[in-house]
């Protein structure tokens, strides 16, 4: 073979790993798993004590609104305690979270104020010392998320029936869904819940992610050295043999930030890249049924964004080299097809990914700068 066939079989072998995987791990989830019934033994009467953690970083402007999102859950009241714990706000959010617990006598509640800020995953654990004793279920979200439907908690409670639920979290759904982010999100709801109902899905959200207390205590807390402290605990939690599932009945809105969009998405991606990470040495010890799940999203977040930035290099070099015809063919139909949204919103993800991975070698993004939404 001539070299530069050579570099142009090599170059569409990559490209054909790198859409062909996601495609037969989405199909499989899509046809084989997303029919399968829950076999969640939920109990619609089961009405355990639970802690909600609010984590409060400069959240004056939607404070206010969240605590009246969850306050209108249709859940007992002596059954919730809401502990808000603030990392060193300077825009008076606990001043605000103050006057809201006055004027709701009817709810149990605690505001613990941080006087430096270290990071979310240092402050749930702050959080998590104030916790009352008999709490079974801790519930984490974030401010800038709102529950749907005021059942919303009693759904999640009810699935802890279940003895095997370790972990539960919504499907979420950006506020006004826009462009990239919407579509983003079809794939990605599909893929959460094949994935919970096989076993367990290892990406959690932050709008709504609840613990089983029992084993947050058994596995030391959150954690603070990665930025997703969300998706690793619901991990830590399925590698322990409990499921930690994202369920299609409780959905949550996100705020999308207005600006600094593509910060915000390389942020994240970092942070589930130190995730991901961090599990590699836990994925042999993984139950069978979730160590395919593990390996396969380690994969699509760890090695596939590069396998895609590789074929492309050859492609280029190819026709830089050789003016090859099938090279320039090939790179060409990849570009046209840029203006195809589901296609632009996963090359749009794969260079979030290779950004953040470039960017965890010198920041990890621990205590991130707020964003305005
Ligand atoms: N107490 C405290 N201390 N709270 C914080 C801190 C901190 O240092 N930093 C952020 N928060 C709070 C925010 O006020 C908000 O309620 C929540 O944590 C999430 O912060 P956002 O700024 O909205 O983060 P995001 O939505 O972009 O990040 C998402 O991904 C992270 C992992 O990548 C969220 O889902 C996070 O929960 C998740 O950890
Ligand atoms: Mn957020």
């Amino acid at each position: 073979m001539e070299l530069y066939t050579l570099i142009d079989f090599v170059a569409l072998a990559l490209a054909a790993i790198h859409f062909g995987v996601p495609l037969i791990y989405y199909s499989y989830l899509k046809r084989v798993a997303l029919p399968r019934p829950w076999n969640v033994r939920a109990d619609s009467s089961f009405l355990p004590k639970v802690s909600i953690i609010i984590p409060t970083y400069n959240e004056a402007q939607l404070i206010t609104r969240k605590l009246d999102n969850i306050h209108r859950q249709n859940y007992p009241k002596d059954k919730v305690e809401i502990i808000i714990i603030d990392s060193a706000s300077t825009d008076g959010t606990p001043d605000l979270v103050k006057k809201w617990g006055k004027e709701h006598p009817d709810t149990r509640f605690k505001l613990i104020v941080e006087p430096i800020r270290r990071g979310k995953g240092w402050a749930l654990n702050e959080a998590l010392k104030h916790v009352s004793i008999d709490s079974e279920i801790i519930i984490v979200t974030d401010v800038d998320s709102w529950w749907c439907d005021p059942d919303t908690l009693r759904k999640a409670a009810s699935m802890f029936a279940d003895p095997t639920i370790g972990a539960v979290s919504c499907i979420k759904i950006p506020e006004g869904a826009r462009g990239i982010e919407a579509s983003y999100r079809n794939y990605y709801n599909i893929v959460r819940i094949g994935e919970s109902k096989l076993w367990s899905t290892p990406i959690f959200h932050g709008e709504l992610a609840a613990f089983r207390k029992k084993l947050i205590e058994e596995i030391g807390g959150f954690p603070t050295d990665i930025g997703a402290d969300d998706s690793h605990t619901a991990t830590l939690i399925a590698l322990k043999g409990y499921r930690s599932i994202i369920h299609d009945s409780i959905t949550c809105i996100e705020a999308v930030p207005r600006k600094r969009y593509f910060q915000w998405r390389v942020r994240r991606a970092q942070h589930l890249i130190q995730h991901f990470t961090k599990t590699l040495q836990e994925i042999r010890k993984a139950p069978k049924e979730f160590r395919k799940i593990l390996i396969a999203e380690t994969f699509l977040h760890l090695l596939n964004p590069w396998i895609l930035l590789t074929s492309t290099i050859l492609f280029i070099t190819s026709i830089v080299l050789t003016q090859s015809l099938t090279a320039t063919a090939l790179l060409t139909i990849g570009v046209a097809l840029l203006t195809i949204k589901p296609y632009r919103t996963w090359i749009a993800q794969q260079i979030h990914l290779i950004v953040a991975s470039i960017r965890n070698l010198w920041t990890k993004e621990i205590a991130w700068s707020k964003q305005t939404k």
